[in-house]
């Protein structure tokens, strides 16, 4: 039998536990060995972690006896909810519960739960800076995660609340990258107020996490925000412009303006965007980059993740 501490990994198929599982696969003398978790053992992206070396068994976050299964044996579970597959914060609370409680079920030893901050402990529901949605939440996609933080801390198994930043890759995959201005130039439009902007490459949030387990369990308990740079909207263009060796401008858009551009989820991040600049710099200081490199020390800076995807940038 190995003697390997067992990591379940929730979305291993995906950005966040994906790199968690490949960071484990990487340092096969770390003691630890992932078990990526899916819906679709067939599918080719849980092939593909089969075919690194994973090892792959069926879970769904909406069948609670599933998970349990899923986590037995485990030393670890990696917990993450994918709210932009049903748009729904109810459903990614269930979700996100049914996980918290199969962890205390399975007798894991450490959790981490990928959360955000539930938005409307600052904003109150009466305030009419960002707009109510689904009824009751300012920022959905945050308050649905951080409104089950006291799930994992009173039902699960011990765990670290793991809080990430903005993902690089919104750029290329979100439709968020530089568009051409009417004059040419290309524009980087983003509603940011004014404010900076934690990001990160998608990747380092899991080999983050991989430092967090391997740290031990002397993180229970904490909430550690990632990142690999804080930086400013003419700061991002200006990088951008350097990689693509275009003049890149940076647009502020108005909040409003882009909570009402109608694609699915634009008043969830308009809102998302909008408290994020009224926290200011508490926002800034709940994700470090300096905590995330000692957790990681290949997390990528914007200009080194730039120099690797710039070609996958679309530019419209
Ligand atoms: N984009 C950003 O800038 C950003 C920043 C901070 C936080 N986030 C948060 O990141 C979360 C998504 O994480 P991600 O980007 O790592 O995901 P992703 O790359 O979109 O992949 C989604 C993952 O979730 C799994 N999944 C979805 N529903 C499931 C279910 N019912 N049971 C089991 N697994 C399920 C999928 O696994 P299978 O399909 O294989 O089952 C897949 O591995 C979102 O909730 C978002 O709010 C995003």
């Amino acid at each position: 039998m190995s003697e390997k501490k067992i990591i379940a990994v929730m979305g291993a198929t995906g950005a966040q536990g994906g790199g968690l599982v490949r960071a484990m696969l990487a340092n096969p003398g770390s003691g630890f060995v992932p078990r990526a978790v899916t819906r679709k053992p067939d599918s080719d992206k849980a092939r593909a972690l089969a075919g690194l070396g994973a090892e792959v068994v069926a879970g769904d976050a909406d069948d609670p006896a599933s998970l349990e299964r899923a986590f037995a044996g485990a030393h670890g579970v990696f917990c993450v909810t994918n709210f932009w597959e049903h748009f729904s914060a109810e459903r990614e609370g269930a979700q996100a519960s049914a996980m918290a409680r199969a962890t205390r079920k399975a007798g894991v030893r450490h959790v981490i739960w990928s959360t955000l901050e539930d938005t409307r402990k600052w904003i109150r529901l009466d305030d009419g800076r960002l707009p109510t949605l689904q009824g009751r939440y300012k920022v959905p996609h945050f308050d649905a995660k951080g409104a089950v933080d006291h799930v994992f801390a009173e039902e699960a198994a011990p765990t670290t609340y793991l809080l990430a930043s903005f993902y690089w890759e919104n750029f290329i995959h979100f439709g968020m990258g530089p568009r051409q201005g009417p004059d040419g130039d290309l524009v980087l439009a983003m509603p940011l107020g004014g404010a900076r902007l934690p990001g990160i490459a998608a990747e380092d949030i899991g080999r983050c996490a991989y430092g967090v387990f391997r740290s031990g369990t002397d993180t229970i308990g904490q909430r550690i925000g990632v990142a690999g740079e804080v930086l400013s909207g003419p700061e991002m263009a200006a990088k951008m412009g350097h990689a693509l060796k275009r003049k890149v401008d940076f647009s502020d858009v108005p909040f409003d303006v882009y909570r009402g551009l109608g694609f699915p989820g634009a008043e969830d991040l308009g809102n998302m965007f909008q408290f994020q600049a009224i926290l200011g710099d508490e926002f800034l200081r709940s994700r470090d980059p300096v905590r995330s490199r000692a957790l990681n020390p290949q997390l990528l800076s914007f200009d080194a993740w730039l120099g690797a995807n710039i070609g996958r940038i679309p530019i419209a």
